[in-house]
């Protein structure tokens, strides 16, 4: 009985190891299976240098603990190519002795991997429902039509893509633009449309901008931690000087 459960589980695992990566596209829902048929010929290596980077984050762990360099392999290849081919799954999972299936499945969940060509300037969108909260929507909508993009969409001079994202980690200064590695935050309407008008006119604005406030500290003023804050040990000596000594 054990034993029937025990295939039961693995047989997906087999079904998806004994399938060409075409079929794997197929059943995920950020890749296309038309994506698939277009881009996974494409070749895929490491430059020399990034060879050499690749070696050294992988030497960074434990030979048990190898797959631990996943995520930075996989930062590696997107920042060489511009986004992540099939075949470039493919040699990280050579590389780190893992089923190319599994390194998919990391690279289908985070966002922040492109799994097919994008523009010179990638924007993502938190929609996540803080951000929704805080009018994330308008801004998406505001892209939209500047832009003339949709979601998942890349212009044909493939200067700009635009993707709703989640969970991109700057809550309390939402919503939030990430243009390519920088985040733009405290957003509203007009600010997105300044941003966008700089950003067509090829320039980049200073990341990270919040209005009205430093930081994440609230508009309205502090309410909390109003004095200055005390250095590192204060109240010690006098605590130590009042115990006795055992
Ligand atoms: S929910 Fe959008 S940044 Fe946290």
């Amino acid at each position: 009985m054990f034993a029937n459960l025990l295939r039961l589980y693995q047989l997906p695992r087999l079904v998806l190891q004994a399938l060409p990566s075409r079929a794997l596209c197929a059943s995920e829902p950020r890749f296309k299976l038309d994506a698939c048929n277009i881009y996974e010929k494409l070749k895929f290596e490491f430059d020399e240098e990034n060879k050499k980077q690749a070696e050294f984050l992988m030497c960074s762990y434990p030979e048990a603990e190898r797959r631990a360099a996943l995520l930075p392999l996989l930062d590696l290849a997107q920042r060489q190519h511009g986004w992540l081919p099939i075949t470039a799954i493919q040699t990280v999972a050579e590389m780190l002795k893992l089923e190319p299936f599994i390194v998919w499945e990391v690279a289908n969940f985070y966002t922040m991997f492109n799994l097919r060509p994008t523009g010179k300037l990638s924007l993502k969108i938190c929609l996540t429902t803080p951000c929704r909260l805080r009018g994330c929507e308008e801004i998406m909508l505001t892209c939209e039509n500047m832009l003339k993009l949709k979601d998942d969409e890349t212009s044909d001079d493939m200067q700009f893509s635009l993707n709703a994202s989640s969970g991109m980690g700057a809550c309390v200064n939402e919503p939030v633009i990430a243009v390519n590695d920088d985040l733009y935050e405290d957003l509203d309407v007009l600010e997105t449309e300044k941003l966008l008008s700089e950003l067509k006119l090829g320039k980049m604005p200073p990341a990270s901008q919040c209005r009205d406030r430093f930081a994440s500290e609230p508009r309205s003023g502090l309410t909390s931690l109003l004095m200055e804050p005390t250095p590192a040990g204060y109240g010690m000596q006098e605590l130590y000087s009042k115990l006795k000594p055992c």
